[in-house]
């Protein structure tokens, strides 16, 4: 019986990954979409790469739908650590990108409160 999987290493393929939500919800109702989630996204993608942080063994910057907690939006989630961000502007994403991306500290100050839900 053969593998089906590589089992010749347990690093994962990207070393942190980062989800914002570009949702926009219908009715006009409250979303990300509506706070600037793009723009962040964008930015956040172009600083990455710029960085050199781009692919395998590094960042990847991935686009989400609704992530639930849309009260707090703009939201982004990086994993593997799983912590929750807001942002306001491109220093945010930054901060974000050259703090938690690249050196592995979360940005505090950025971080969403763990009570906000939709
Ligand atoms: S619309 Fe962004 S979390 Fe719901």
């Amino acid at each position: 019986m053969s593998e089906t999987h590589d089992t010749t290493g347990d690093a994962p393929y990207y070393e942190r990954h980062i989800f914002f939500c570009l949702n926009e919800r219908e009715r006009g109702e409250d979303s990300c979409a509506l706070h600037g989630a793009k723009e962040g996204f964008d930015h956040c993608k172009k600083r990455v790469k710029a960085e050199g942080l781009a692919g395998r063994g590094g960042v990847r910057v991935n686009k989400a739908g609704c992530l639930d907690r849309c009260a707090g939006g703009p939201v982004a989630v990086v994993y593997p650590e799983g912590v929750w961000y807001t942002f306001v502007d491109e220093q945010d994403i930054d901060e974000i990108v050259e703090s938690h991306l690249k050196n592995g500290q979360p940005v505090e100050r950025l971080k969403l409160a763990p009570d906000v839900g939709r």
